[in-house]
């Protein structure tokens, strides 16, 4: 194993509640968010006309909910997305459109939707435009473009560039509009969203892309969006995006636009990350210490069927150690790595992309203890299997200092009605 010592996180610790309380109330694993930290992220990003919550980050129903109540419009990615955004209380008519539909696809299910809810359609491929046309007529719709290049954390969250799936490739903008007129569809919407975890300088080349696509659009056009993909801050090194500047970028760009257009435009910003990765808590208990060789391991109740980033992109999450009463822990710190109780050996919290095994520094524990990766606010829960027939863990919502269950732990029937179900559809073929 190659390994190497990262330095212990922040300690954040979950507001208001203790670690040993909430595991006793909700048992572990067990995901937990603090409300006032998604207020806190949504209010940093009011100076944007219209943020829409890319709920794909973390959609469970109250979350939309908190999310709802600020203001926030909200993005679906799927029919099961737009389903609970509905459930949210959100309503499919407004200006701007309260949910939109954005993928590359429309499978039935998901066009039938669109149509009879009047769900507004982000397309990123010229055959969506072709079926919604085929099926309404005079509609607006939104055109994700891909400007040729993109960035992400990881190659796998890059959404640009033609390695990437995404978007109407940027050459093919003039045949879309036209492809969209000749369907009597309206492009009303540019929308570029470049990657996932993307940096200050790859975000800030994207409005000079909108200058140059949003002119080509004519004159139905009347709203830009910069996408998503909002860095936040997992380690201590990582910096803290100045939201503030980035607004401005994009301000003077759409300045410019709305000068060459002559019209108002609405900039429109579609994070999720930003918005829900450092209200979020994952509480673990380790259940188990041991020293293999060189590595001294702390295995959890918890692995990457609850949190699957570090296995898929060697995503750093900070970690914390909470001992439980009269547990006799001696606080020194030492050099441990963090796995969790699958049946592989990537099951690993601690280590790097390519699968890498890291060392991190953290207190010395005892079996019992409390150990909590935070920052598990999105794409955490939303990734999570039932890999090794592990039921879902629960949800909890903290609000003005009490906690609320959001989504109780999945039981071993309810597994299996997923599973008979399956089975069912492959035996009967329906
Ligand atoms: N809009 C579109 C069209 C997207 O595809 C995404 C993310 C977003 C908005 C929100 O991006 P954000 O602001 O959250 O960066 N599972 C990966 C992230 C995949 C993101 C995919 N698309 C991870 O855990 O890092």
């Amino acid at each position: 194993l190659g390994t190497a010592v990262m330095t212990a996180a922040p300690q954040m610790g979950i507001p208001g509640i203790p670690v040993e309380q909430l595991a006793r109330e909700f048992g572990t694993p067990a995901y937990v968010y603090d409300a006032a930290s998604i207020r806190k992220r949504l209010s940093d990003l009011r100076a944007f006309d219209t943020v829409r919550y890319a709920q794909k980050a973390c959609s469970n129903l109250s979350i939309l909910e908190v999310v709802r109540k600020e203001g926030a419009l909200v993005d679906s990615v799927s029919a099961g997305e737009i389903h609970r955004a509905l459930a949210a209380g959100y309503v499919p008519q407004g200006s701007p459109p309260p949910i939109a539909y954005t993928s590359d696809i429309f499978d039935e299910e998901t066009l039938d939707l669109v149509v009879e809810r009047d769900i507004h359609v982000n397309c990123g491929s010229p055959d969506m435009i072709e079926q919604l046309g085929a099926r309404v007529s005079g509609r607006e719709i939104t055109l994700r473009i891909n400007p040729g290049f993109g960035h992400g954390h990881s190659q796998k969250t890059n959404t640009g560039g033609e390695q990437s799936k995404h978007g109407i490739w940027h050459e093919q903008l003039d045949e879309c509009v036209e492809l969209a007129r000749r369907n009597d569809l309206k492009v009303a919407g540019l929308h570029l969203h470049i990657g996932s975890g993307t940096d200050f300088e790859h975000l800030s080349r994207v409005c000079g892309a909108m200058e140059e696509l949003a002119p080509r659009v004519g004159d139905t056009l009347h709203s830009i969006s910069a996408g998503g993909g909002l860095p936040i801050r997992y380690t201590e090194g990582d910096q803290e995006i100045d939201i503030d500047e980035y607004f401005r970028l994009w301000d003077d760009s759409r300045k410019r636009i709305e000068k060459t257009l002559g019209r108002k435009i609405d900039l429109e910003i579609e994070p999720g990350r930003f918005v829900v990765a450092e209200s979020g808590y994952l509480i673990c208990r380790i259940c188990a210490i041991k020293q293999m060789g060189d590595n001294l391991f702390y295995l959890l109740d918890a692995g990457f069927n609850t949190l699957a980033r570090p296995i898929l992109y060697g995503a750093y999450h900070p970690i914390s150690i909470t001992p439980v009463a009269g547990s006799s822990a001696d606080r020194a710190e030492q050099d441990v790595v963090v796995g969790g109780p699958l049946c592989e050996s990537g099951d690993i919290f601690t280590q790097s992309e390519g699968g890498f095994v890291q060392k991190r520094r953290l207190p010395q524990a005892n079996v019992g203890d409390l150990l909590v990766i935070e920052c598990a606010g999105a794409y955490a829960s939303v990734m999570a299997s039932n890999y090794n027939s592990k039921p879902l863990p629960p949800e909890v919502l903290i609000d003005d200092q009490q906690c609320r269950l959001i989504r109780r732990r999945q039981s071993v029937e309810d597994m299996y009605i997923v599973m008979n179900r399956h089975i069912l559809r492959t035996l009967v073929g329906s």
